[in-house]
């Protein structure tokens, strides 16, 4: 066995998940001493979910990057830690191996250090997938600084927002970012996003795309003439920082049903444990293979499944910086063949534009290396997964369907690959230590199978989600007041008669684009920022290939005079608020909205017309105005 705690079997899965059920502390007590500490934990748990006040190995004291490289270097030196494959073909691929990534954190942690970076500092990291961005990461936890990666495809005003949340003083950025055929200026738009945050200090620009930039004095430098003073300074190699297991080890910015994004706050110790643990366990990963997450490091998913499980695990992790269509739709296939990669983890929406090319790009691509593919970020439909499983897996591969959420951390309903039965469209079986249920509207459990209702967690794992930054009362209210002494997740479900969990979707106000969480009321407050928008409401609507599309129904004053140009217009509005990926794919103007007498706007209705349904709309009796949606109903956008 590679890793003492990889489980092998159906029944050694059976009786871990009950052991870890009944013993949850000394089951992740004995995980957790297969990692490097500084300092063993005096306690494995202390925890109430009412505050709500989570502390794992409380009193152990580590540094995650130790356990990432360090602990390798001795058996696993020479072995790549992350391929890194670039966004054009042509361009030589890098390989980082475990001493050259030692090396690189070191020394750029220096650079950190040499820029006044201390301890507890929020940094935020704004670049494309370059294994510099890795490195940052890594550097940043090393020197026990927080980070706060931003996905390179936020609006300046995002980025504002969040620099103001955690009062950034340092901001690590690229010239620009290669993303397909186009060249993302993302030192401009931290320029922008800047000029509303004085409180920054230092701006580090690494140089990719070499995009003439501004180069403010005194403020900004260049990534490689701060690599070259402390190349002079001699490199010092100086000890990692010894950080409490609670201590925070970043912050990542995401979409809730009200309000601006909430920065999701995980610790040192739970989020290492449980990222390895559900790594090693739900891939089946075994040493040498090749991973490749095709994620953005921007998101959770990149967090967790490219930098910091696959890493702790001395895992091979494969970084891609472009997209899976340019030079063509077999970007993914060639790179599975060039690099010989073993398992593939992806989203069900690039599955589907993929399926939607037909079978020409996968001609001549052997993809014969792959043992193992994973889906994540949203639920796959049934025709996707068994494309996938056909066509990709050539059906000796099975297909883990991995549930989970950025304040989880890491991967909490899935398969484990080829141990546990998979079920297309369904996520299956809780991970161990997992205590997954279903309750009803008022909270009461819903025991049983064939059954559904509203996804709850009762007890904590090693990297629930600890607090959201500044602002402790929305974590509070967000995940543990719904349902008391219960995390909720915000998610729908059902249970199958065998116990399979299939996730149907948010039950919030929570849309899920492409895999992307955007709140309805962040696009509608962006919409509403549109001069001449009196109201908006947005809703989501099945999409064929984003899972779920973007439908605004927008009240514009008397002078409209040009829809299609407006829709244009308030479509660039929300780019430029939020980002590209909260474009609405549909604009319909109304006069009015179906409010009920209080002024609450009726979703259920709007979405329903939004889904196509016309007729059973539901009761519209409690309607302040029910001609409104008769209106609704004429005007709607195919
Ligand atoms: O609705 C669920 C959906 O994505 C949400 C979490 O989004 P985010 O925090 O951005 O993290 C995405 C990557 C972990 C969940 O509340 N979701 C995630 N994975 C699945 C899923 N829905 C169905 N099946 C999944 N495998």
């Amino acid at each position: 066995m590679s890793y003492p705690f990889q489980i092998r079997s159906l029944d050694e899965y059976r009786s871990v998940y009950e052991q870890s059920i009944k013993e949850p502390k000394t089951f992740w007590a004995s995980v957790a001493a297969h990692f490097l500490w500084r300092k063993k934990w005096d306690k494995v748990l202390e925890w109430n979910f009412k505050q709500p006040d989570i502390q794992w190995f409380v009193n152990g004291k580590l540094n995650i990057t130790e356990n990432c490289i360090d602990r390798h270097l001795k058996d696993k030196g020479d072995q790549p830690a992350i391929i890194w494959e670039p966004n054009n073909p042509d361009e030589e691929k890098r390989v980082l191996t475990y001493n050259d990534l030692y090396f690189h954190v070191n020394r750029f942690a220096n650079v950190l250090r040499n820029n006044g970076v201390k301890k507890g500092d929020r940094v935020c990291i704004y670049m494309g997938m370059v294994p510099e961005l890795a490195i940052a990461i890594l550097a940043c936890a090393r020197i026990g600084a927080i980070h706060s990666v931003i996905f390179g495809g936020f609006s300046a005003h995002s980025i504002t927002d969040r620099l103001q949340d955690a009062k950034v003083e340092f901001v690590i950025t690229c010239d620009g970012a290669y993303r397909g055929n186009k060249d993302i200026p993302l030192k401009n738009i931290i320029d922008d996003s800047l000029e509303l945050c004085p409180f920054v200090k230092r701006v580090i620009v690494l140089e990719r795309t070499r995009t003439p930039v501004s180069m403010i004095k005194g403020r900004d430098v260049w990534w490689a003439d701060e690599i070259e003073k402390a190349e002079q300074n001699g490199n010092p190699e100086l000890p990692a920082e010894e950080m409490d297991a609670g201590d925070t080890l970043f912050i990542l910015y995401t979409s809730g049903s009200t309000g601006k994004p909430k920065g999701v706050v995980h610790t040192c110790a739970g989020y290492m444990v449980y990222t390895t643990y559900s790594f090693v366990n739900v891939f089946q990963y075994q040493p040498g293979d090749v991973f490749f997450c095709t994620a953005d490091i921007g998101w959770i998913t990149g967090h967790s499944y490219i930098v910091y499980g696959p890493l702790c695990a001395g895992a091979t992790s494969l970084m891609f910086e472009g997209i899976p269509t340019w030079p063509d739709a077999g970007r993914f296939w060639d790179i599975i063949d060039k690099h010989k990669v073993n398992v593939f983890y992806t989203a069900p929406t690039a599955i589907r534009s993929l399926m939607a090319q037909g079978l020409p790009p996968l001609a001549g691509k052997d993809l014969s290396s792959l043992k193992v593919l994973g889906t994540v970020g949203e639920p796959i439909n049934e025709e996707a997964w068994h494309w996938y499983d056909e066509h990709i897996g050539k059906k000796k591969c099975p297909i883990v369907d991995t549930w989970w959420q950025t304040e989880t951390g890491g991967i909490m309903i899935s398969n484990l690959a080829g141990i546990t039965p998979a079920k297309a469209g369904y996520a299956t079986l809780p991970l161990p230590g997992i205590q997954a249920m279903l309750v009803d509207e008022k909270g009461n459990e819903i025991h049983g199978n064939d059954v559904s209702g509203n996804l709850c967690i009762r007890f904590p794992w090693p990297s629930i989600i600890r607090t959201t930054y500044g602002d402790h009362e929305r974590c509070r209210i967000n995940y543990f007041a719904t349902y008391p002494d219960l995390y909720f997740t915000g998610d729908g479900c059902l249970r199958d008669a065998d116990g399979n969990y299939r996730i149907t979707g948010r039950v919030d106000d929570v849309l899920n684009v492409s895999g992307h969480r955007i709140g309805t009321a962040e696009v509608e407050n962006a919409i509403n920022m549109h001069t001449g928008v009196i109201e908006s409401a947005v809703v989501g609507y099945p999409h064929d290939l984003k899972g779920q599309g973007i439908y605004a129904y927008v009240i514009f004053d008397n002078t409209l005079h040009n829809h299609d140009l407006t829709r244009k217009d308030i479509a660039a509005t929300v780019s430029r608020i939020i980002g590209p990926i909260a474009k609405p794919d549909k604009i319909q103007f109304v006069n009015g909205l179906p409010k009920t007498r209080s002024g609450k706007i009726m979703r259920r209705i709007l979405r329903k017309i939004a889904e196509g349904e016309t007729n059973n709309l539901g009761d519209t009796t409690t309607l302040l105005d029910p001609a409104v949606v008769i209106e609704i109903k004429e005007g709607k956008i195919n």
